[in-house]
């Protein structure tokens, strides 16, 4: 259970953002803040009621006004509960102040969480400073048309030889942020930092935003995903209806005979998951990707000694339609995966800067496991 900073820094959260923002948005903030906070719980995990199952632990957030008639609750039902983070609105201050005082491409930077409009001074800067080996591919742009670009690198003798040797083989290509207006709401909204879909309107609803790893072609909109545009798992009005995931899809059905492995990153749970989420069958690849996802959780734990538990998709985690992994295997590219990154819930969505650095490495090391079985069975 997660409870919410005090009262106090919330005002002073509130009178900053109405200060700063622009007045004519004022009002739609102010009901967006009431209608987020009127709810009595939050989801964290799992992200939709429906999904919460027997023995399995549940994450949630909720007002700090709240906490004690909750806790009372709990009690009654018996329900063994603990408080994971006393407050959340100043975990959030702590991890948003850091956006620019390092320099690009210094390791600090690495380690830092930065805004959208800084990732894409980053990206440029990148492109520029090492042209032998990154291109910035344009591949569409967002709801709020902002442009969606691909990094893809390219082969150039490195220091590490199993690096030199994946990149003498393969290209990789790397969509640093997909849902970039979400991330840009969540920066610049102070109490929307954990805003989860992209921003798009559809059909006159008062909710916005859409679900994007429910809005991809592979059993739209079954079991496990939401027709209501209110829901965090809203699949959207149709497959393929944000623009962002339309051009990933494009992107990569244009490349698709070409792409050999697809991989996702998520937070947060430590896992390794493959297809398929959007049923309890198992696809005909399951033995080698189960095997595959194994290594892959082997090599993290050689790395930083974290846990993190392979299986496929709708098993392990939850029931998910047309999510992009299950959509990529379906269109034939079959070394595909979703990583849930750290942690297990400890600070879940808000993992502390110092554990970047960490995340980061396990998760290549995953990535160059699953590098080399491609290799060896091209
Ligand atoms: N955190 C992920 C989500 O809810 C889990 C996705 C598992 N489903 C999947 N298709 N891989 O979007
Ligand atoms: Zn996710």
């Amino acid at each position: 259970m997660l409870e919410e900073g005090n009262e106090k820094n919330l005002f002073k959260d509130k009178l900053k953002a109405i200060r700063e923002g622009e007045h004519e948005n004022r009002k739609k903030r102010e009901s967006e803040f009431h209608f987020f906070h009127q709810q009595w719980v939050i989801l964290w995990q799992p992200v939709v009621v429906e999904n919460i199952k027997k023995d399995r632990e549940v994450h949630f957030y909720v007002r700090a006004s709240n906490i004690n008639s909750i806790k009372a609750q709990l009690r009654q039902l018996t329900i063994e509960h603990k408080v994971l983070m006393g407050d959340v609105q100043g975990i959030i201050e702590k991890q948003t102040v850091n956006d620019t005082v390092n320099a690009r491409g210094s390791s600090s930077y690495y380690e830092n969480y930065h805004s959208m409009k800084e990732i894409y001074r980053w990206m440029e800067e990148v492109v520029k400073i090492h042209s032998d080996l990154l291109q910035k591919i344009y591949i569409g742009s967002s709801y709020e048309k902002r442009p969606l670009y691909v990094l893809k690198a390219i082969h150039v003798r490195e220091r590490d030889q199993t690096m030199t040797t994946l990149l003498e083989h393969f290209d990789f290509y790397i969509m640093p942020v997909i849902n970039v207006d979400g991330y840009e709401y969540t920066w610049s909204h102070p109490y929307n930092r954990l805003w989860r879909k992209s921003r798009s309107s559809h059909s006159n609803s008062k909710c916005i935003g859409t679900d994007m790893n429910r809005n991809f072609d592979a059993h739209w909109c079954g079991p496990g995903a939401s027709h209501s545009e209110c829901q965090e798992t809203y699949c959207g009005p149709y497959p393929e209806s944000e623009p962002e995931v339309k051009a990933v899809a494009r992107f990569i059905r244009d490349h698709k005979d070409t792409i050999k492995a697809y991989i996702t990153m998520h937070s947060y749970s430590q896992m390794v998951l493959f297809p398929y989420s959007y049923t309890t069958n198992k696809s005909k690849d399951h033995e080698e990707l189960e095997s595959l996802a194994q290594k892959a959780a082997k090599a993290i734990k050689r790395t930083t000694r974290k846990i993190y538990r392979p299986g496929a998709g709708a098993q392990t985690i939850y029931l998910a339609p047309g999510g992009s992994d299950d959509w990529a295997y379906d269109l034939g590219i079959k070394y595909s995966f979703t990583f849930e990154l750290r942690d297990t819930g400890t600070y879940g969505f808000l993992l502390p800067s110092r554990e970047i650095k960490p995340t980061c490495l396990e998760a290549l090391s995953a990535v160059k496991e699953i590098a080399q079985h491609v290799l060896q069975n091209l």
